[in-house]
């Protein structure tokens, strides 16, 4: 008997159910040429959820994460339930719960600019022609977006909100020592965000990442302020490698990185804990304005299952296939219509999946001529 890996798949609001149907497409094949026993489990998450059953986390879709080896996420939230109290709103009670109650501290998030895309990065191509590939690794379970106490007080001009940005020492080295191994498999540079020229939170993470900077000789490790990021990223993109964050400073600056590398459409991610389960999901949101319409940017949500099969089953050469179809393919010109400039054909997001298992299959064939 092979190996069983079950994957628990949470398709969600917007296009989330479109571009989830096309990484069925890659899984099928997948299983074939690799001789692979990969099963799914399909569970309702986030506005869907609410409209169905009232709960934008149903217990049978929490039982079934549990009950899985990784979870494959689409997408959460949509104007329809943008109104609802905070703590009820799909990102929070569904997301953001889901990360913490994983304890999906370290959230990794690769942008690159793709050879067939270069026309897409807005920077001049004085700046991009140097290179732009950037992994953003951020916390994602403490900070500002768990930090008690929380809340709103008050009446009228005296009505208040107020969130707290905590860190613990240990929740900084933990993800420090994650990104100091990433750039020590790329191009050994470490570069820290924060703000420690005011805040104390900063302040504290800029010295718990220089201390542990010395056991990582290797690394070239440096710190900017999140205002001078912000700038740098523009400015001079392919000075930077890994980029390590804190949980709301890489929510900005891995959107930064996405646009600078061309689409939000291409942009995986990873959220992982310490035994490598995890949650997998594009970066991009939602998208309800083009929700239904088959003109989504399917990639970025392959792209995180093949980061989940290389992070969670350890599947190396079966997510270096789908990344060497992705990159050959935009190479050849085939676009979907996110990633076309003015009068270019494009092709649909079913078209685009099927491209790309085409694309899995061609790949396997050489290999076999070459051997
Ligand atoms: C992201 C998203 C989420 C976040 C939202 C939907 C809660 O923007 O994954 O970047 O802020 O972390
Ligand atoms: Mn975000």
């Amino acid at each position: 008997m092979f190996k069983k890996y079950k994957i628990a798949i949470l398709p969600g609001d917007g296009i989330g159910p479109e571009v989830i149907k096309q990484v069925y497409k890659i899984i099928y094949i997948i299983n074939k040429i690799f001789n692979l026993n990969i099963i799914t489990k399909e569970y309702k998450i986030g506005g869907i959820a609410i409209d169905n059953i009232d709960n934008s986390l149903p217990l049978n879709t929490l039982l079934g994460c549990l009950n899985s080896n990784a979870i494959l996420l689409g997408s959460v939230g949509g104007n329809k339930w943008n109104n609802l109290p905070l703590k009820n709103k799909p990102e929070i009670k569904s997301l953001l719960f889901l990360r913490k109650y994983f304890k999906l501290f370290n959230n990794l998030r690769p942008s690159k600019l793709y050879s067939g895309l270069e026309d897409l990065c807005p920077l001049k191509k004085e700046i991009y022609i140097k290179g732009l590939n950037i992994l953003c690794v951020r916390e994602l379970i403490s900070g500002i977006y768990f930090g008690k106490p929380k809340g709103n007080n008050g009446y009228k001009k005296l009505e208040y909100s107020f969130d707290t940005e905590i860190y613990y020492k240990f929740e900084i080295e933990k993800i420090a020592h994650i990104a100091f191994k990433k750039a020590l498999e790329r191009k050994c540079k470490l570069t820290l965000v924060d703000k420690s020229n005011v805040l104390e939170s900063s302040m504290l993470w800029k010295k718990t990442v220089s201390d542990i900077s010395k056991l990582y000789p290797k690394v070239n490790f440096n710190h900017m302020y999140i205002d001078n990021i912000t700038m740098q990223l523009i400015k001079n993109p392919s000075q930077f490698d890994v980029i390590l964050c804190s949980n709301l400073f890489g929510d900005i600056i891995s959107d930064e990185c996405a646009m600078i590398s061309g689409s939000i459409g291409m942009l995986p991610s990873a959220s992982l804990n310490d035994n490598n389960f995890g949650i997998y999901e594009p970066a991009g949101g939602s998208a309800p304005d083009i929700a239904g319409k088959n003109i989504s940017n399917p990639i970025a949500q392959i792209l995180s299952f093949s980061m989940l099969l290389r992070y969670s089953f350890n599947l190396i050469k079966e997510s270096n296939i789908i990344e060497n179809s992705i990159n050959n393919i935009l190479k050849f010109g085939y676009k979907t219509k996110d990633l076309k400039l003015n009068s270019e054909k494009f092709i649909n997001t079913s078209e685009m999946g099927s491209l790309i298992s085409c694309f899995i299959i061609k790949e396997k064939l050489n290999e076999q001529d070459i051997i």
